[in-house]
């Protein structure tokens, strides 16, 4: 390079503001190669052992015509240091692709997907997305994706399941978007001879859960596609619960819910809700972006607003307890 070639970056251009960025801007490009070489399977592809060109191409299949781009995608990989490529054949290299591709480290993989690929694009997205009034939709997001990053909750519901069950023996039990079923596994486990019901709104969901069942040999469960606000009768379930879905509801609609699960609930009755609240890390801070920016319901509920609104619904004893040490990840019981 000439000097005044070196004079011009440094006078006219400031090159060093751009190179104090160098690592930063490298973060994103590994976290963007990572996530879609994990969900892609490419991962997996390679945590079998080291693949040429060709038998990568094959596993993802992808087209012939697409085997150049196939290429250079994968030449990032190794220009970040992810790949290995030696002799003609492609290996997992990077910290960060091995932690990932590991079959123990599946919940984790998926919490990073979910991270980046939903997370990040609201932050990225969220100016635009307000001014053009775009709105996210339940389909932008891989249900599977979503489901497995949520499996690191269960320890937590069954936690609060465990608070319900405390004082009480519910007959009669209602899951109130019930999603793959795992809670009503635990249910049946917990309690034989209650009877459940559970519902959920979208199909696909219900006959995944129908699956869930079926794997667990339940056929007592009163599984039907249904939405909350279809459901008629009074006095009728000793327990419902909802878990991570009050924010599936608009804040106009939250009312609504509280009021018929307290309609729906017999005298003395228990309502269960866990759900990821206002104030937590940054991962429920952009959750909570990434509901605001959506047509699926509304931003993550604040504590003391929803302990308000249970009051409001008629609801007598209102109790929160946060389930995650540091984390704004709470239950909420309250009696009719
Ligand atoms: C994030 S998922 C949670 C699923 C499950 N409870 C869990 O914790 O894994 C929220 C679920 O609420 C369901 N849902 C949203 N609105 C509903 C409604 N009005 N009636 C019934 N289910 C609803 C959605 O279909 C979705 O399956």
């Amino acid at each position: 390079m000439q000097l005044t070639t070196l004079k011009k970056l440094i006078f006219d251009k400031n090159i060093f503001a751009f190179l104090r960025l160098g690592k930063q801007v490298d973060t994103v490009y590994r976290t963007s190669f990572v996530t879609a070489a994990n969900s892609s399977g490419l991962l997996n592809s390679l945590n079998q052992g080291e693949q040429s060109l060709i038998q990568l191409q094959q596993q993802l299949t992808i087209d012939d015509t697409k085997r150049d781009a196939l290429e250079a995608w994968l030449e990032c990989g190794v220009r970040l240091g992810e790949l290995g490529f030696r002799s003609g054949r492609y290996r997992l290299k990077g910290k960060l692709s091995r932690h990932l591709a590991k079959q123990e480290n599946q919940i984790a993989a998926a919490m990073f997907e979910e991270a980046i690929r939903y997370h990040y694009d609201a932050l990225l997205s969220a100016p635009v997305r307000m001014k053009q009034d775009k709105a996210y939709q339940l389909s932008d997001q891989d249900g599977k994706v979503i489901a497995q990053s949520s499996q690191i909750l269960e320890p937590f519901v069954e936690e609060a399941i465990e608070w319900s069950l405390k004082h009480t023996q519910p007959k009669a039990i209602l899951e109130v978007g019930c999603g793959a079923g795992k809670y009503l596994v635990y249910l049946r486990d917990r309690l034989a001879s209650s009877e459940i019901t559970a519902i959920d709104y979208q199909a696909d969901v219900v006959a995944q859960a129908n699956q869930t069942l079926l794997q667990n040999n339940i056929k007592d469960i009163d599984l039907r596609h249904q939405s909350f606000f279809d459901m008629q009768g009074e006095s009728l379930y000793d327990l419902i619960t909802l878990h991570n879905n009050i924010y599936y509801f608009t804040e106009e609609q939250r009312q609504t819910v509280l009021t018929q699960a307290h309609k729906l609930l017999k005298p003395g009755g228990q309502l269960l809700m866990t759900t990821s609240c206002q104030g937590g890390s940054s991962a429920i801070t952009a959750l909570n972006l990434w509901f605001s920016l959506s047509d699926v319901g509304g931003a993550l509920p604040e504590v003391e607003q929803l302990k308000q609104s249970l009051g409001q619904s008629g609801f007598a004893h209102v109790n929160s307890k946060r389930l995650m040490p540091g984390e704004s990840y709470f239950a909420f019981l309250a009696q009719k």
